[in-house]
């Protein structure tokens, strides 16, 4: 640890989907510096991520990245205690633009070398001091995350809701079965025309919804913790071609788009129900783990409706419910750096003989 400073400070270079970035945190805590450099309007114009374009990106922008982290915090090698690197779950081409990266500066610098998994990031976000809970906007302290917690992650690529019993210790409670949550609202993002990604754009339309009238269906998948997407899916499917039939549009013709207030309806239906599938089942984690908080992460937890609805329903059961702004549910190098920090305390060190882990689990049943 340098002298004056909370805890180690760590580099933190993420570039496991479509984001190239590198942060410089504090103590797992403070964010000195946070770039991210975003390929979604790249990808948008295919309409999804391509692997290869995107670890091509990762290339093209990693140094960029670093030097524009550098130049906003006020800090210099000297003061690093270590370099923390997502090695998994993602595309194999782009963790390994970032991987080689940072065994590249921790080598070159002396640094220790701390692999991350990339999810256990997305709940380490919680512990950033930017981070929200309904304590703070009532004008009292941050609230940390204390456990026995339950922590719920929707991303593009995973859901998952788990107990966590201290720090660095997962107990997977349930997870999709299918698609994950933010894969459904890409896909329906896509089956109304709106752009790519889908969720910001969902929840944007769904904003507009007057009548809210229609309902999709729920898969609650009886008592279990797990979820299932891709029947919404289906049912999307099914809604928004009866709706298209009633404006009398073509089927197969994409630029024939139905009307704002429909897209709106049917945004706002979809967004409904994916929101109370998540907060429902964690809300009721929670209470049979009896825990004591709940951490809310991942892309799709940028969704204003599932933020508010899930601190509101923690707040009415006295619970704490941390959830990180927007800009750090999804991907960013922050998170990296927070788990990595507490990785780092662990003792955990990875050699230079750290590789990608495209498929790398956090938690087991
Ligand atoms: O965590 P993330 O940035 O990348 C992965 O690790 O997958 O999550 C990306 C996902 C995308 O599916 C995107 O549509 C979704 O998060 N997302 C949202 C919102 N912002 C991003 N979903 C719903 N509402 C949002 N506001
Ligand atoms: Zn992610």
């Amino acid at each position: 640890m340098s002298g004056g400073r909370n805890g180690p400070l760590l580099l933190a270079v993420e570039s496991s989907c479509d984001e190239t970035s590198i942060a410089l945190v504090e103590g797992g805590r403070r964010i000195h510096a946070n770039v991210v450099a975003s390929q979604v309007a790249m990808h948008a114009a295919a309409g999804g991520i391509v692997p290869e374009v995107a670890a091509r990106a990762h290339l093209r922008w990693i140094v960029p990245v670093l030097e524009e982290a550098w130049s906003e915090a006020a800090l210099e090698w000297s003061d690093v205690d270590g370099v923390a690197v997502t090695y998994g779950p993602g595309l194999a081409g782009s963790l390994l633009v970032g991987i080689n990266f940072a065994k590249a500066l921790a080598y070159v610098r002396g640094k220790p070398l701390i692999g991350v998994n990339h999810l256990e990031g997305h709940v380490y976000a919680a512990w950033l001091s930017a981070s929200e809970s309904a304590a703070d906007r009532d004008g009292s302290a941050h609230e940390e995350p204390v456990f026995p917690l339950v922590a719920l992650v929707v991303s593009g690529g995973h859901t998952f809701l788990a107990e966590m019993r201290d720090h660095l210790t997962y107990r997977l409670l349930g997870q999709t079965v299918d698609d994950a949550a933010g894969e459904a609202f890409d896909k329906v993002g896509r089956l109304l025309g709106l752009g790519y990604p889908g969720g910001p754009e969902i929840m944007r339309a769904a904003a507009g919804a007057t009548r809210r009238d229609i309902v999709f269906p729920r898969a609650w998948m009886g008592t279990s913790y797990d979820f299932s997407f891709s029947g919404l899916k289906t049912a999307a499917r099914r809604i928004v071609d009866a709706a298209r039939a009633d404006e009398g549009l073509p089927a197969d013709d994409p630029k024939a788009r139905l009307s704002r207030e429909t897209i709106a309806e049917l945004a706002y239906g979809f967004q409904e129900s994916v929101v109370d599938v998540l907060v429902t089942k964690t809300i009721r984690a929670a209470e049979e783990t009896s825990a004591r908080s709940i951490v809310l992460g991942g892309g799709v937890a940028a969704n204003r409706v599932l933020r508010e609805r899930l601190v509101g329903e923690a707040q009415a059961r006295g619970l704490p419910c941390i959830v990180p702004p927007p800009a750090l549910c999804t991907d960013n190098g922050a998170m990296i750096g927070a788990a990595g920090a507490w990785r780092l305390a662990a003792g955990d060190r990875a050699g230079l003989d750290l590789d990608a882990r495209p498929s790398l689990p956090l938690a087991t049943r």
